[in-house]
């Protein structure tokens, strides 16, 4: 990942105290994603009156938007005892099958970062997806034999930032569906700034919300992460949390009015200067920047569209008109 601290996904971990405070744990307290919460609110209560499981339902979107935290939610909504592992320490059929295992009925299973499962892995998921019967191999050779365990009814829960990258054979298998997280709208982020300032009992007037809302790039992990360097920012020179001061801490951290860091600058910098605008490709952009494939695709990229100040084309990445104009007042 990028060294800048708007990395989303990047906590500190003197930060994970506030985190803890910060999470919403009910769908009243999870603001926004209404079409998603109605969604899963039939799912869940359907599922329940008939007193099964909810199906398997997977979460996607840029980091920092409330996929784990929706996957908490839900278990919550739900009564449900949540189980949480994820793709990269899942490496082998004996790991997958322990935790499968050790599920008791009705337990909801969360597997993050569900693109980085395996295929040999994948396989195995399938059919327990689908009928809820594990297959395993047992020995090697002429004498392997497969048995096959009933495993009790449970909800798999998958989220991940890269959608492209999970197969079909397995998103198709999301049978309660698969969900899309947006970027939050300015509202939504004040609301959700308004209720964090409240529960880290932060004097914030509502008026000044919408300068770290500017800054947030609409994703609620990173509006957190700001009012709490705002504050320290206050706190540290005995300041209140006045229009000045505000920006002096932004200017401090490198943040532009969009909250635009030196790195994303470069991305749109560099599209423009080495690439004439335009079309390129991901390898030729993080090899221009020196930035890693994953981190402009996950981290950057999404909300420099989102700005509309560049376009995915099937060609590559265009700068936009928007973009040029943006950029021009770096120019000299
Ligand atoms: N809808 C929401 N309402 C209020 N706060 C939220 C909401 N969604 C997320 N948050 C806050 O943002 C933080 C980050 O959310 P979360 O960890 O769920 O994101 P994520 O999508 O899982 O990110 P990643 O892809 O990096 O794992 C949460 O700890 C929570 O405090
Ligand atoms: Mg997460």
């Amino acid at each position: 990942m990028s060294s800048t601290p708007l990395s989303p996904s990047q906590t500190p971990s003197d930060d994970q105290f506030s985190d803890n405070v910060l999470r919403p744990s009910s769908f009243d307290q999870y603001i926004g994603q209404d079409n998603i919460k109605k969604n899963l609110s039939i799912l869940i209560g359907a599922a329940k009156a008939r007193g099964h499981a909810p199906e398997h339902v997977l979460f996607y979107g840029p980091p920092g938007l409330g996929k784990t935290t929706l996957a908490h939610v839900i278990a919550k909504e739900v009564g449900a005892n949540l189980k949480v592992t994820s793709g990269p320490s899942i490496e082998r059929v004996g790991d997958l099958a322990a935790v499968l295992t050790n599920l008791q009925p009705g337990d909801m299973l969360f597997i993050d970062e569900i693109h980085r499962l395996n295929k040999a892995i994948e396989e195995v998921l399938y059919p327990v997806m689908e009928t809820g019967k594990l297959d395993i191999m047992i020995g090697k050779g002429p004498s392997a034999r497969t048995i096959q365990l009933d495993l009790p009814p449970f909800t798999l829960l998958g989220a991940t930032t890269r959608f492209g990258m999970v197969s079909s054979p397995l998103r198709s298998r999301f049978s309660g569906g698969t969900f899309r997280l947006d970027f939050y709208t300015d509202e939504e982020i004040e609301d959700i700034l308004a209720r964090s300032a409240q529960l880290l009992a932060i004097e914030m007037p509502r008026e000044q919300l919408p300068r770290i809302r500017s800054r947030s790039r609409n994703t609620p992990r990173i509006a957190n992460y700001l009012l709490r360097r705002v504050r320290d920012y206050a706190q540290m020179h005995e300041r209140e949390l006045d229009p000045a001061t505000i920006e002096e801490a932004f200017n401090l951290l490198g943040l532009d009015e969009h909250g635009l860091s030196k790195s994303d600058i470069a991305i749109v910098k560099a599209i423009q200067e080495k690439f004439s605008g335009g079309p390129v490709g991901i390898k030729n952009l993080a090899a221009a920047t020196g930035e890693d494939e994953g981190t402009i695709e996950d981290v950057i990229e999404p909300y420099l569209i989102q700005l509309g100040f560049i376009e995915r084309t099937p060609r590559g990445r265009t700068l936009s008109e928007k973009g040029r104009r943006y950029l021009s007042q770096y120019e000299s």
